[in-house]
């Protein structure tokens, strides 16, 4: 498929994705949403890639969800709209693969939703983040007034989405929602080098990883645990585990075949 909003480059088993849409600071109108989910449905599919970063081009990572396309639409249209954001968002949480925001300027409404959608958030120190819809007289509608309040907790949450003020990158790292803050010109290098140690781990355990933190989550702690006992059980019958395992007592490097 030929993309018109996305770059795509694969290093290793890591794959870049960069959305271009620089003229409207990436903004999200529906067809780079659309786009953004044929990648991440290919990265899903495809054993050749266990971690995606994502970043955008020029100032913005995302500058929100496209202002011009949402002044023209009415009710039913915006309830599309943010059922496809949503999708995208949740199809990242789903994945079996790691997906890790390098958000490398402006990460506003949309931008913040869709950071918020991603397993792991690295940050430039000059980006601004924040949820400014109330200045356009709505709400957050990517998952904003959801996902902020589990990930940076009630009161953070209300502060960011009532005022819609702008926070820097140390200011959202101190409240969770970032993970690490980098020099701009370092922020994409951080996450492919991140990238690159989780794609390095056994491909099953990151996956089954992941899962368990976003589904434990869901559950009340001691339904959790039992969860959690259950599948690091089931991880003893793969080849990771005995290769994992075996390595370490042979002091070689594993050979992970991800099964
Ligand atoms: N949608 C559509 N176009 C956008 C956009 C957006 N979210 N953000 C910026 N643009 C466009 C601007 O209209 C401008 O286009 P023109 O050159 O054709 O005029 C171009 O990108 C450059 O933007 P600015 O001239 O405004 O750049 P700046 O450096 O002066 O300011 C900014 C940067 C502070 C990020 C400013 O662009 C801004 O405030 N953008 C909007 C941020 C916003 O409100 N985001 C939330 C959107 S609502 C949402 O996301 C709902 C949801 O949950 C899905």
């Amino acid at each position: 498929m030929a993309l018109e909003f996305l770059k795509i480059q694969d290093e290793g088993f890591v794959r870049l994705v960069t959305i271009s849409r620089p003229k409207a600071l990436n903004a999200l109108n529906t067809g780079v949403l659309a786009e953004l989910m044929a990648e991440m449905q290919r990265a899903e599919a495809d054993p050749g890639c266990r971690v995606v970063v994502l970043t955008g081009e020029g100032k913005a990572f995302v500058a929100g969800g496209d202002i011009a396309q949402m002044s023209e639409m009415n009710p039913a249209q915006a309830l599309k709209y943010a059922e496809q954001g949503h999708a995208l968002m949740r199809f990242m949480e789903g994945m079996t693969k790691v997906v890790i925001a390098a958000i490398n300027g402006y990460a506003l409404g949309g931008g913040s939703e869709l950071a918020l959608g991603c397993d792991i958030v690295i940050a430039s120190r000059s980006a601004k983040i924040g949820q400014p819809e109330v200045k356009l007289g709505i709400i957050p509608g990517f998952g904003g007034t959801q996902r902020l309040a589990r990930v940076v907790g009630r009161n953070a949450a209300k502060e960011w989405v009532l005022t819609g003020d702008m926070y820097t990158a140390e200011q959202a790292m101190r409240i969770g929602f970032v993970n690490k803050v980098v020099d701009d010109d370092k922020v994409v290098a951080e996450a492919m080098d991140m990238a690159k140690r989780i794609a390095a781990n056994g491909p099953v355990a990151v996956a089954v990883a992941k899962k368990a933190i976003n589904e434990g989550l869901q559950m009340p702690l001691n339904q959790a645990l039992e969860y959690e006992a259950s599948v690091f059980a089931n991880l003893f019958d793969t080849h990771d585990q005995k290769e994992g395992t075996k390595a370490f007592l042979q002091k070689r490097t594993p050979k992970f075949e991800g099964k």
